[in-house]
C-alpha cells in the first residue's frame, strides 16, 4: 500500500470517514474528561493563542448574544466572555452531553455560568431563532458536522445581518521544511500519543488527520461560506498555517 505507483490507486477507493452524528457523539463523549488535557497537550498549548486570536480578529460588539457552535467543553464561549467583559450573552451549543457537562462545569468555575447557556444541540438544526446573534463562531467543530454545508447555513440563518460568522478549523501548511515535519508529527505522531492517552475505542485521534485531510480548506471552504449566503470573506493562516480563521459577514437579513 506504500507503493508509490499504488497510491492513487488506493486514494481512490478509500473510505470517506464516518462522520455519522451518532459515531462522532459517541467519539467526543469517549474523550471529554481528556479532551482539554489532549488539546493542550498535542497541540503545546497553542490552541489558546488561537482561540485568543478568533476573538481579537472578530471581536465582540455591540449587546447582541454571541453563539458557538460545537463549543465542546467551551473554552471559545469562554475567550469571548472574557473579551466582552461579562457584557454580552453567550450561547454555547454541542451535541455532546458529556462535553457540555465539562464546559458548564468550568464555566461555574470562571464565574461565567450566570452568562453562558449550554445547550444541547445538532449545529445542523438549531433550536434558536433567525438573525439573532452578532458572532456566530465554531473552533474544531465545522470539520466533524456531517453535513457541512447544512452547518454553515445554520450559522448563517442564526447570525445577524452585519454580523459575522467565523470558523477556525486545522489546514495544512504550505511552507517546506515545516510543512514536511509538521505533516509527519500530525499523521503519525500526534494520533499514536492521543490514541495512548485518550484510551478511547472509537479512534478519535486517528479520525483528526484524516478528517482534516478531507476537509475543504483555503478558498474552497471561504467558496462553501459564500454559498451559504456570506460575504465579505477573508481568511487568516495562523501559525505557519497550521489552522485558519475564515470569516464572513451575513450582509441579507
Ligand atoms: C474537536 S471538538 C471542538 C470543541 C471546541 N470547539 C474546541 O475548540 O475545543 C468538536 C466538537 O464538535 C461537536 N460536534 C460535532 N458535530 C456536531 C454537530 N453536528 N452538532 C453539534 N456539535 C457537534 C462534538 O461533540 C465536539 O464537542
Amino acid at each position: 500500500m506504500t507503493c508509490r505507483s499504488c497510491h492513487s490507486v488506493v486514494r481512490i477507493f478509500r473510505m470517506p470517514v464516518d462522520k455519522s452524528p451518532d459515531r462522532v457523539r459517541r467519539m467526543f463523549g469517549q474523550i471529554a474528561g481528556r479532551y482539554d488535557f489532549l488539546n493542550h497537550l498535542l497541540s503545546l498549548g497553542i490552541d489558546h493563542y488561537w482561540r485568543r486570536r478568533t476573538v481579537s480578529l472578530v471581536p465582540p460588539a455591540g449587546p447582541r448574544p454571541i453563539l458557538d457552535v460545537c463549543t465542546g467543553t467551551g473554552d471559545l464561549a469562554l475567550a469571548y466572555d472574557r473579551a466582552a467583559g461579562g457584557r454580552t450573552r453567550i450561547v454555547a451549543a454541542d451535541f455532546c452531553h458529556e462535553m457540555l457537562k465539562i464546559g458548564r462545569e468550568k464555566a461555574r468555575r470562571a464565574g461565567a455560568d450566570s452568562r453562558l447557556t449550554f445547550l444541547e444541540a445538532d449545529a445542523q438544526s438549531l433550536p434558536l431563532p433567525t438573525n439573532a446573534f452578532q458572532i456566530v463562531c465554531v473552533a474544531f467543530g465545522l470539520r466533524n458536522v456531517t453535513d457541512t454545508d447544512r452547518g454553515l447555513a445554520e450559522m448563517t440563518r442564526v447570525c445577524a445581518p452585519g454580523g459575522r460568522v467565523a470558523v477556525l478549523e486545522f489546514s495544512t501548511p504550505t511552507r517546506q521544511p515545516f510543512k514536511s515535519t509538521y505533516g509527519w508529527y500530525f499523521r503519525h505522531v500526534l494520533p499514536r500519543i492521543g490514541g495512548l492517552l485518550a484510551r478511547n475505542s472509537g479512534g478519535a485521534y486517528e479520525y483528526l488527520p484524516t478528517s482534516v485531510g478531507e476537509f475543504p480548506q483555503g478558498e474552497a471552504l471561504l467558496e462553501r461560506m459564500r454559498a451559504a449566503g456570506l460575504a465579505e470573506l477573508r481568511r487568516y493562516p495562523l501559525t505557519l498555517g497550521v489552522v485558519t480563521l475564515y470569516v464572513g459577514m451575513k450582509t441579507a437579513p
